[in-house]
């Protein structure tokens, strides 16, 4: 029977992504996309599409009771840091709210296995050794609303009983897939790769950051293999009963904000940025960078793009 998926947030950046790679990987698969924005030009990548919000109106899966959803994959929320600390109860309404009105449903509609988009904001900073890759033992400490609102769904979930669930924390998102005709959107932008990208002049957050070079040091990681490692989490729940695990989803490796914006310079505009020093962002950590021990073994994931090929699928 072919594969029946409900992907929220299918019109955001990871979603429209997710959508396509499943497509590929399961070619007569249903996807159900769900999202508060309509975005026609995406309208090819999911079979039907419900025009929702999931913290405010009504998601019924009981039409879906004769032909079982195999598995959710939730992407829908807010996922910006700086606009976090901005609009606070916007964030945790809509992250918080939304993801406990889906998972009821997909309790209530016996979906067996729930996939939930966590992230490394969820940790803040490391007391202990700055510079240690995160592990998943690791506690988790947001300093963020944003990596506040994404704790939240994962304590709750790490004591859902009765669906599978895997909770995949990646680390910083980016590239796109130049093959589908995809693109990295974020509507404002805040993000530092896409806004290098689309402006001569790079803002640094911050040069007195306890790093090597002052700024702050990130894990980029191509939304290619976040959707790879999410097929890897469906494959394996949908042969196992009773999973519930968080595992990091990142490269291992730590570019600082002025090797990403020199690497940008170079690939993208020829070495005629205009760089500007700000003072540090509100919510921001100096280190975030993935162990990706568990994700090795358990899933058998492991990066395959590197920065350059990140930032050269920007162009
Ligand atoms: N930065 C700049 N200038 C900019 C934009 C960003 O210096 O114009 C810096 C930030 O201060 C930060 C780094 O670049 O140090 C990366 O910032 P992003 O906004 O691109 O990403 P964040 O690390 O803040 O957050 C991202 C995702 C989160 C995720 C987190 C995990 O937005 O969803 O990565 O590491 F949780």
């Amino acid at each position: 029977m072919s594969k029946r998926f409900i992907v929220t947030g299918c019109n955001g950046y990871i979603g429209s992504h997710m959508c396509y790679e499943l497509k590929k990987a399961y070619p007569d698969c249903w996807i159900h996309g769900v999202d508060k924005v309509e975005k026609q030009h995406l309208g090819h990548l999911y079979d039907i599409f419900s025009h929702t919000d999931l913290a405010v109106d009504p998601f019924d899966l009981s039409p879906f009771k004769r032909e079982p959803i195999d598995a959710i994959f939730h992407f829908a929320a807010y996922t910006s840091v700086e606009e976090g600390e901005m609009r606070p109860f916007e964030y945790y309404f809509n992250n918080f709210v939304g993801a406990m009105r889906l998972i009821e449903e997909a309790l209530s509609y016996g979906v067996p296995n729930f996939i939930f988009s966590s992230t490394a904001a969820v940790y803040g900073e490391r007391k202990d050794s700055l510079f240690g890759h995160l592990n998943e033992d690791q506690p988790m400490n947001p300093h963020s609303v944003y990596g506040k609102t994404k704790q939240m769904v994962e304590e709750v979930l790490s004591q859902t009983y009765g669906m599978n669930v895997t909770c995949l924390r990646y680390f910083n998102a980016c590239g796109r897939n130049v093959e589908a005709g995809l693109f990295e959107e974020h509507d404002p932008e805040t993000h530092l790769i896409p806004l290098l990208v689309k402006n001569k002049k790079a803002i640094i957050y911050g040069d007195d950051w306890p790093t090597k070079d002052g700024t702050c040091i990130r894990d980029y990681v191509h939304v290619i293999d976040i959707c790879r490692a999410h097929l890897l989490a469906y494959e394996n729940m949908s042969k196992n009963a009773g999973v519930n695990i968080t595992i990091n989803i990142g490269t291992g490796k730590g570019h600082s904000v002025k090797e990403v914006v020199d690497k940008v310079n170079e690939i993208i505009h020829n070495g005629t940025m205009e760089i500007v020093t700000q003072s540090r962002r509100e919510g921001d950590v100096a280190y975030l960078v993935a162990s990706t021990d568990l994700a090795n073994m358990y899933l058998n994931f492991r990066a395959e793009y590197s920065l350059d090929d990140i930032i050269e699928s920007m162009k």
